[in-house]
């Protein structure tokens, strides 16, 4: 029986390091999901939304869904992403210590340093992009309003677009969804470590989790300033039914985001922040508190 404080102090196998991330990140899709949907339904909109479909703000946008089309609504399509989280997971994790590894290498130093983080993360979120991009196609599609009638759940989204519209349009908005993971990436990585450095140096272990917390809901924040109009660009994209010889409205990615603020202004471009960065903070807590628990189960269940 190994003593109380060796225990405390265990190395954790990478198995379950995956695994507690893995229900963290479950337990975070089961609760924050409908903030999703919220989302997705504000991206959405343009200027042409009236009337009883018109989402004044994220309140009235759940209040609306609620009513007209039931509770329900508010989790459909969250089997995309719960599906996704292992994968994504792996692939996070994969590209973070290969990409970390290359550049490394390429630029002949042996510790990671800031500039070198923030282009390693920014590099992993764009090899992530491949593998999310299916997955939040689906997402994106079964979140939308209309699809009620029109999809009737995962499988049928994916035959649906691979019969329509090609299997190549599994891939539609990689473009912008590889914007958008750098851009997040790059924001996080680039001020998570200047923020540790101006928070008061920390003995306990406790005190180094609350460092972290904050550095990392600020790094959240500020990588969701900066992708946010991508984000919103994506859902535009996703969400539209290819038909051939119609030139799609929203293409390419900067294109697109100039037309978004030209036709609707600026702030059109930030369409969703709000539940994006509220998400953030609970669901930080929840990922932090899940993940902690089940690797004192572990622990407790060790020798
Ligand atoms: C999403 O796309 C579908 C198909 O192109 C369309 O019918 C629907 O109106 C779009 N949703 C929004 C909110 O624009
Ligand atoms: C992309 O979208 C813009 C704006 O709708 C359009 O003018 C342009 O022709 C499109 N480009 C392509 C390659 O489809």
């Amino acid at each position: 029986m190994a003593a109380a404080a060796d225990k405390k102090n265990m190395p954790i196998p990478f198995k379950v390091t995956f695994v507690g991330g893995a229900i963290a990140g479950i337990s975070e899709i089961l609760t924050m999901y409908p903030l999703d949907v919220v989302k997705t339904r504000i991206q959405l909109q343009d200027n042409n939304a009236k009337g009883a479909d018109r989402y004044n703000n994220m309140f009235d946008c759940f209040k609306k869904i609620v009513k007209q089309e039931g509770f329900s609504r508010l989790y459909r399509g969250i089997s995309a992403p719960i599906l996704m989280e292992a994968p994504k997971r792996a692939t996070k994790f994969a590209a973070n210590d290969e990409w970390g590894k290359f550049y490394r290498k390429a630029f002949g130093v042996d510790k990671q340093t800031q500039a070198l983080s923030v282009l390693t993360g920014a590099t992993a979120g764009a090899t992530e992009s491949f593998v999310v991009v299916p997955f939040e196609l689906v997402k994106i599609r079964l979140q939308d309003k209309a699809s009620a009638g029109k999809y009737n759940g995962m499988i049928d989204v994916v035959k649906k677009i691979v019969a329509q519209e090609g299997p190549l349009a599994m891939y539609n908005g990689l473009e912008s969804t590889m914007w958008r993971h750098i851009t997040w990436n790059a924001g996080y990585f680039g001020c998570i470590h200047q923020v540790k450095s101006m928070l008061p140096k920390q003995e306990t272990k406790k005190g180094l989790m609350l460092n972290d917390l904050i550095a990392g809901s600020v790094g959240g924040a500020v990588g969701t300033i900066l992708n946010t109009p991508f984000d919103v660009v994506k859902s535009r994209i996703q969400n539209t039914t290819r038909v051939p010889g119609v030139v799609p409205k929203y293409n390419w990615t900067l294109p697109s985001v100039a037309l978004v603020a030209k036709e609707e202004g600026f702030a059109a471009l930030y369409k969703g922040f709000v539940p994006k960065v509220l998400r953030l903070g609970p669901g930080g807590g929840i990922l932090l508190v899940v993940f902690t628990t089940v690797v004192d189960y572990w622990k407790s269940m060790q020798p």
